[in-house]
């Protein structure tokens, strides 16, 4: 029986996740230490990921302005940042992607985080980024619908806003073309932020902690378009660290590429000693044999790696599953920015990492469960005339299709990186 219930993010940070998180998964940050840390703070190599760089100006409260200038003068604050991204999520460097005229800064990211998590930024001060794309619901939102300014809802669930930097077309339908367009979207939408972009600007304008920092960081200070620079930096600082299916793909491969040689290892000492190496951080991040079932069912019989390719679970193309189909006047997703038929009612693959966190799914949160998830590809998802080819009836038996939720709770889920959403700048005094 599939009797799993959405999994409860606090049960799984302090449960199967903690061990993770300590042992394996996090030890890439949290083995650093202090004095590594402070020695690296100011280089301008960086993993993302790095607490170091999200943690908010030093302090506690309010961000006061000398703190703030005591931030900006320092130099290295303001270095173009040569980024790796953490392991696991670093298989697909190679499609990065960052506009050359917005290079990533620690004072850019820094920027970019006091705004996501204001609500000032709103007409009624109510909403901010966070409101529905909120790091203690994986970075989206519970609700099926993001609910903006006074109660408002679209039409549309909330994708999660991590590992944004391997995707250059963003929202389900790819209609920014990168994350600048896309940040200042939601500020001037009626349903979401509910403001203009030349209130939001005399608001921000208006705070001098936000000033400065715009006239230091900007040649030509406070714009919507700045906003959105830094709004799109900061989000392509958040990325998730490495989870167990990262460490398995690895011996996955090590196995089938060294088939022959396995028997024989300990004629071969550096071949050894690299499998022994994969094996421990398996060891470190382990999965229940259900879950290594459903991995490989994900990328066999399931055919998920059909479209959830990559390092990131997603081939950034769009298909049509079915979803919400059946209803007489369709959200017709990419056709809407193509008006090529092959595009009706098709949305962008989402990424699969950290699944477990954020139901509900799909571009309408119409499905409440990874059960109901697996079960609509089961049945080749919903028969429409624009169904993509490779939605066919999957036959998995009731065992496989555990096995393949097990392998998305268990092998899909790593670590957040840490961000404060305190430290925003003061208003002006009245
Ligand atoms: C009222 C809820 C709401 C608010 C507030 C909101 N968003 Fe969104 N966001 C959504 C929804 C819903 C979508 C998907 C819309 C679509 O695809 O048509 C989305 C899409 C996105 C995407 C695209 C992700 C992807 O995978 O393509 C990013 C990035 C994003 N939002 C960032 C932000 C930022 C930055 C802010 C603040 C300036 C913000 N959002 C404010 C609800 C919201
Ligand atoms: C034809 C390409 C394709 C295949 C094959 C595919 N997916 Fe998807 N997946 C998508 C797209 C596109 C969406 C979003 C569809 C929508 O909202 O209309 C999606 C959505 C999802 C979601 C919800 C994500 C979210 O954030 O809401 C999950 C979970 C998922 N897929 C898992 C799987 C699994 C498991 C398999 C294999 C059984 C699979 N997918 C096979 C393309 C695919």
């Amino acid at each position: 029986m599939l009797q799993r219930k959405k999994p409860n993010l606090n049960s799984l940070i302090m449960g199967g996740v903690a061990g993770l998180m300590i042992g394996g998964a996090g030890a890439y940050l949290s083995n650093r230490t202090n004095a590594e840390s402070l020695e690296s703070a100011k280089s301008d190599s960086v993993t993302l990921g790095d607490p170091e760089l999200t943690s908010g100006i030093p302090g506690i409260a309010l961000l006061t302005q000398s703190q703030i200038e005591a931030w900006l003068a320092d130099e290295s604050n303001h270095l173009p940042l040569k980024i790796t991204l953490p392991p696991g999520l670093d298989a697909g460097s190679a499609n990065i992607y960052i506009p050359d005229d917005n290079p990533m800064t620690r004072a850019k990211i820094e920027l970019g985080r006091q705004l996501y998590f204001d609500e000032r930024l709103s007409s009624d001060n109510t909403v901010s980024c966070a409101s529905c794309h909120d790091p203690a619901q994986g970075w989206g939102a519970e609700m099926p619908f993001g609910v903006g300014v006074r109660g408002q809802t679209g039409g549309r669930n909330s994708p999660v806003s991590f590992n944004r930097i391997l995707s250059k077309a963003q929202f389900w339908d790819g209609r920014a073309d990168s994350l600048e367009d896309q940040a200042v979207g939601p500020i001037a939408n009626a349903i979401e932020m509910g403001n203009t972009h030349d209130a939001s600007i005399k608001t921000i304008a208006a705070i001098p902690g936000y000033q400065i920092q715009f006239e230091k960081i900007f040649e030509d200070g406070v714009t919507i378009d700045n906003v959105g620079k830094a709004l799109a930096t900061f989000e392509r600082a958040i990325v998730t660290g490495p989870m167990p299916y990262d460490a398995y793909d690895k011996l996955v491969k090590f196995e089938t590429t060294f088939a022959d040689d396995l028997e024989y290892l300990d004629e071969e000492p550096e071949l050894k000693a690299k499998y022994d190496a994969i094996k421990a951080d398996t060891d470190a991040m382990p999965m229940s044999e259900s879950a290594q079932r459903g991995m490989k069912l994900f990328a066999g019989k399931a055919n998920c790696a059909a479209c959830h390719a990559g390092a990131n679970f997603t081939d950034e193309q769009y298909h049509n599953l079915g979803v919400g189909m059946e209803a007489a006047e369709p959200d017709l997703g990419r056709f809407d920015q193509t008006g090529e038929d092959k595009d009706r009612g098709a949305f962008k693959t989402p990424t699969l990492r950290n699944i477990a966190f954020v139901a509900p799914y799909m571009h309408d949160g119409s499905q409440g469960t990874l059960e109901e998830v697996v079960e609509w590809y089961n049945k080749g998802g919903h028969k429409n005339p624009y169904l993509s080819d490779k939605m066919k009836p999957l036959n998995l038996t009731e065992q496989e299709q555990a096995d393949l939720i097990a392998f998305m709770v268990e092998g899909l889920t790593g670590e957040f990186p840490y961000v404060s959403q305190a430290r925003l700048p003061q208003s002006p005094a009245k």
